[in-house]
């Protein structure tokens, strides 16, 4: 079982391919309110999640909500694929301005299940060397993430890791 700590005030990136469960596990182990979404804010900016053209949009709003969230001092889940280091050194910048710690919890189920999830879904009907093109950077950028600033590194790495993780807050 992967026991998680977290302090009260940091930011977490919850990085893995489309599939991979990202907001299932931030939905069962975070408030609605701590999580920033890639898929929401496209959704705020365009009227749809799934819009590719308002990604640049999607995380100016995503930065901007970090930005604030870290201001005012508070645990920040950011539920994004973030598997590309120059995506999330954007986003650590503003955590370490902030003086927050920063997470990164890797979420990776292996492919065959990112894949046949994704199957069922009407709006994520990319090919699948969408999944593997995320899946292959995700791998590549494992052993930067503590010289790119990540003080808590968990790497859940099959459903049964997932599925089991317990977080639980510092106080
Ligand atoms: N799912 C599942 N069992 C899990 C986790 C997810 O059946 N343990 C299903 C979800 O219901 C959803 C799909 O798999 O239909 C993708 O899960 P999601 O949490 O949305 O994955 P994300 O990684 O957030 O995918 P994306 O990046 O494409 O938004």
């Amino acid at each position: 079982m992967s026991s998680i700590l977290l302090p009260e005030f940091c930011l977490v990136l919850l990085i893995g391919a489309s599939g991979s469960g990202k907001t299932t596990f931030a939905g069962k182990h975070f408030k609605p309110t701590e999580i920033v979404s890639s898929d929401w804010a496209r959704g705020r900016v365009a009227d749809d999640e799934n819009s590719l053209e308002a990604t640049p949009d999607a995380f100016e709003l995503v930065q901007t909500l970090i930005e604030i969230r870290m201001r005012r001092r508070m645990l920040t889940v950011v539920d994004a694929t973030n598997v590309r280091a120059e995506d999330r050194a954007k986003l650590t910048a503003i955590a370490k301005r902030w003086d927050a710690l920063c997470a990164a919890i890797v979420i990776d189920p292996g492919e065959d299940i990112c894949l046949d999830r994704n199957k069922l879904r009407p709006d994520r009907q990319f090919g699948p060397h969408v999944v593997r093109n995320q899946r292959s950077a995700l791998r590549k950028g494992l052993g930067g993430l503590k010289r790119e600033g990540f003080r808590e590194i968990h790497q859940l790495m099959s459903r049964a890791a997932i599925d089991d993780a317990v977080i639980t807050r510092q106080k």
